[in-house]
């Protein structure tokens, strides 16, 4: 057993205070690099940085336990093996991906091997659903793994991927561009265009554009960004929420890639309507590697004043990003769990109101919006609200771009109008004898066929971006089963709908497969379902049962009376 330096130790911690701030809100990144360093967290650290922020060990403690990718047991191989566990990749073949890991490490998910080179670990969807099985080891994603390629993986691991044929960045499959897409703006301009315009007019063209957050709640970016900036404070921030973590969505990993210097754009624009001098970009711990590829891309803008001090010579407005990793906990996609997360807290959302553009990251007014909406709105100030309301409904205008996953001809990334129905995007997709299909991720609804001229929009089926198509073969109830494992494993646990009900209606499917559910027992789950609904405290307990119940709704004939195999 490693034996830890404590005088070593004081030391590297003083050099991440100095680096990431020496209050509460440098505890995760400073966490991160001694993990990353020690490979676990063990007591030593947690008391040694405890100490060092002026927090109380237990707080600590209680941090580093609540996100998945930080280890406070056994010391982790210096290649953690994580392989995505959730529907998408679960649909085709994760395990027997699974089974030939062990097989070539010989441990099983949760050990290391005795030589301290690996650990194998399951984890939630790593966004790359329409190239899965995924897994993910350190900062390296890799996509499409069958068995046979396990041995050389494991091989380009032991040689510490010195001349590896794997790649560091897997591309994304861009399958139909629209207005958003194929913007053909250049790094910087939108945000030239916003420091001529005032404030107001720059608001004025998201309210006309009718711009909601991509993020699925919906909330009128135009609001969001005015409240923000008529709340009086020294302090506001704008946060870029890149913690896409609903199964089955993948589109943010491309656009934060491909469209980086819009979404910067679009951030830099927010911190000029509302007078922020500081943003963040809150990146899910899954997208790692990507994190040296955005800092460069900070820098160039550093340099080309586009941030700093004075951007583009505007006296006075001085805007500066950082990025934040997250640590592996769907829950942080919901805006006031990440700014606990952002704060050094567990991400346990907070109560609303009061609302983050009121009282946000450390109390300040603060803009979170996610990486789309961002894009969007600077393209939108660039193009005018017109170029984009042309597209989408009444309700729900402009395009969407969507992560399309499963059973179809051409799985991707797609930017589609809102109102596109679900048979029209079938179609798009070759997806056409689909059985069923999730639109909104875990947490949104499976829709039957009978749904399928249902219009995919804010007033009609609402979606954060993903979909899942689910073929004649797929047996409906593993979906069901697969969802509510994620929900139980990801519920934050602070409320009691949430925390007991996501078990209970797990067993419930249990029940079902074995069998061993009667129509009277499925009605009271029902009732669950819909008690978590109105009760829990914040969107991951309210929508969990959303997939759930429709299900039970809708397959009652194929969930019903099953004889379990071993019957
Ligand atoms: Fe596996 Fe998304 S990467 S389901």
């Amino acid at each position: 057993m490693q034996v830890i330096d404590g005088e070593k130790l004081i030391i590297e911690i003083d050099q991440l205070k100095t680096k990431y701030g020496a209050d509460r809100s440098a505890l995760m990144p400073i966490l991160q690099n001694l993990q990353d360093k020690y490979k676990y967290l063990p007591p030593k650290i947690l008391q040694e940085t405890a100490h060092a922020l002026n927090i109380h060990p237990v707080e600590v403690e209680g941090v580093a336990s609540f996100y998945s990718f930080f280890n406070t047991g056994d010391k982790q191989g210096k290649y953690v093996i994580r392989l995505c566990q959730t529907i998408s990749c679960d649909l085709v073949g994760k395990t027997n991906v699974a089974r030939q890991l062990e097989n070539e490490l010989q441990i099983k998910f949760g050990e290391s091997t005795k030589d301290g080179r690996f650990t194998l670990e399951y984890t939630n969807c790593l966004g790359m659903c329409d190239q899965g099985p995924a897994l993910m080891i350190n900062d390296r994603l890799f996509a499409k793994v069958t068995p046979d390629r396990i041995p050389q993986i494991i091989h380009d691991c032991r040689k510490d991927f010195v001349k590896s044929d794997f790649p560091k960045v897997v591309p994304s499959d861009v399958k139909k561009t629209g207005p958003i897409l194929s913007h053909g703006v250049k790094p910087g301009d939108a945000l030239r265009k916003a420091l001529t315009m005032k404030r107001v007019e720059i608001i004025s063209n998201l309210r006309e554009s009718g711009l909601k957050g991509r993020g699925g709640a919906g909330f009128p970016t135009s609001t969001k960004w005015q409240l923000a900036g008529a709340a009086q404070s020294d302090q506001k921030f704008v946060v870029c929420n890149a913690d896409e973590g609903e199964p089955g969505t993948f589109k943010d990993r491309f656009l934060l890639y491909e469209h980086t210097d819009i979404l910067l754009d679009g951030m830099t624009t927010a911190a000029y309507v509302i007078k922020a001098q500081k943003g963040y970009i809150y990146l899910r711990g899954e997208y790692l590697y990507m994190k040296k590829f955005l800092e460069e891309a900070l820098e160039t803008r550093r340099k080309n004043n586009l941030l700093g001090e004075n951007i583009l010579a505007n006296k006075d407005f001085n805007f500066d990003i950082e990025i934040r990793m997250g640590a592996g906990a769907y829950v942080c996609g919901e805006e006031t769990a990440l700014i606990e997360s952002l704060e050094g807290n567990r991400g346990e959302p907070r109560n609303r109101p009061p609302f983050p553009v009121d009282t946000g990251f450390l109390g300040r007014p603060t803009v979170v919006n996610n990486v789309e909406t961002f894009i969007a709105a600077a393209l939108i100030n660039e193009k005018g609200p017109k170029w984009f309301n042309e597209h989408g409904t009444d309700k729900s205008k402009g395009t969407k771009i969507f992560s399309i996953s499963g059973d179809c001809k051409n799985q991707g990334i797609y930017e589609l109008p809102y109102g596109i129905t679900v048979r029209e995007m079938l179609k798009e997709v070759g997806g056409e004898n689909a059985k069923a299909v999730q639109v909104g991720g875990a947490s949104g609804h499976c829709i039957p066929p009978k749904d399928f001229d249902r219009k995919i929009a804010y007033e009609d089926v609402g979606s954060g971006g993903s979909i899942i198509i689910f073929g004649p073969d797929t047996d409906i109830l593993e979906v069901a089963k697969n969802f509510l494992e994620f929900f139980v494993e990801e519920s934050c646990g602070q409320c009691t709908p949430c925390r007991n009900g996501n078990p209970k209606l797990l067993e419930g499917i249990e029940m079902l497969q074995n069998g061993r559910c009667s129509v009277s027992y499925l009605n009271e789950l029902e009732k669950l379902g819909e008690t978590m609904q109105i009760s829990s405290k914040c969107g991951l307990g309210q929508s969990s049962p959303n997939a759930f119940l429709s299900i039970i709704k809708n397959f009652k004939p194929d969930i019903l009376g099953r004889v379990p195999e071993k019957d």
